[in-house]
């Protein structure tokens, strides 16, 4: 049995066929509409979420399966004081497969180790979110039309944003990827990501607090909002929150081929008058996020 818990998970062949699954669901949705006819997925959202969530209920229900589980765990057992292990041994006995997000990391790691059924970690604290990160690995190859060759500007929250420090692990696996590391000093990227996933790759980045620095270099600028819920004082977050706005003024230098991504939820670190640009293309990165969360439930189905 496989689980996914962590972009590493998967090798770079087991991505590029993931990736040509979905662009095949894209292109022959009626070819899957009963893949999954009988199958069951768990979602258990200890955190709160909307794409992540509701992308892996359309996904299943769009391959002909069921969807049971929770969005709200205040609703569950686990405000009776259930143990995260003793709920999936439960909720494995209902369902052939769980997605589940919770607010502690390596929480979808323990799960796996109990779990009688595939595991998909949908994101664990501010530690990883693979699922994210192959919706963004579908993004940038429908819409670059290559995984290499690439200098990538993640900016706002790197030190708690955890689509980044995925995204960044999943990145340096293909070749000549340059990372413009964009973050107010208290929000920098964590330093285990530099040295064990940076450094220990020889990958070529700088850093910057300046959004505007790199842009005329930029084939993808990937903005991240924020992360109110995982800091401990209000005032910070507050003083931190609207450190980035991106508009057009800021996009006047940038490359005409340039992708804007963003994992959303957005909050104000993209202006919506940048939401015409052509250069945007976050909202179809969320419909990707179905595709390719329709080919990772094939996968760990082992649906032909
Ligand atoms: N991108 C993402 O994880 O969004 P949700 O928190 O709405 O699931």
């Amino acid at each position: 049995m496989k689980h996914l818990i962590d972009i590493k998970d998967l090798s770079i062949e087991e991505i590029n066929d993931l990736i040509e699954v979905a662009k095949d669901i894209i292109n022959n949705r009626e070819k899957y509409s009963h893949k999954c006819d009988g199958r069951k997925l768990a979602t258990l959202f200890f955190e709160p979420s909307t794409r992540t969530r509701l992308s892996f209920e359309a996904a299943m229900m769009e391959l002909g399966g069921n969807v049971i589980g929770f969005s709200d765990s205040s609703s569950s057992s686990t405000s009776k004081g259930e143990t995260v292990s003793d709920t999936i041994r439960v909720v494995g006995c209902y369902s052939d497969i769980i997605a589940m997000r919770h607010p502690k990391e390596g929480a979808p790691l323990v799960a796996s180790m109990k779990s009688t059924v595939p595991i998909i970690n949908a994101g664990d604290g501010g530690h990883n979110h693979p699922t994210q990160t192959l919706t963004d690995l579908l993004t940038i190859q429908s819409e670059k039309g290559r995984m290499d060759n690439l200098t990538i500007g993640l900016c706002g929250d790197l030190k708690f944003g955890r689509t980044v420090h995925s995204l960044i692990t999943a990145m340096t696996r293909y070749k000549n990827i340059k990372f413009v590391l964009i973050s107010p000093k208290e929000l920098e990227i964590p330093e285990y990501i530099k040295k064990e996933v940076l450094d220990k790759n020889n990958i070529e980045y700088v850093e910057t607090n300046d959004i505007e620095e790199y842009m005329a270099d930029l084939d993808i600028l990937y903005m991240t909002r924020v992360q109110k819920e995982r800091f401990f004082n209000e005032a910070d977050y507050i003083r931190l929150k609207d450190y980035y706005i991106l508009n057009k003024e800021k996009l006047e230098k940038a490359k005409n081929d340039l992708i804007i991504m963003h994992p959303l939820p957005r909050v104000n670190e993209i202006s919506t008058d940048v939401d015409e640009d052509k250069r945007a293309c976050y909202f179809k990165q969320a419909e990707y996020g179905k595709y390719i969360r329709m080919a990772l439930i094939l996968k760990l189905l082992e649906v032909e």
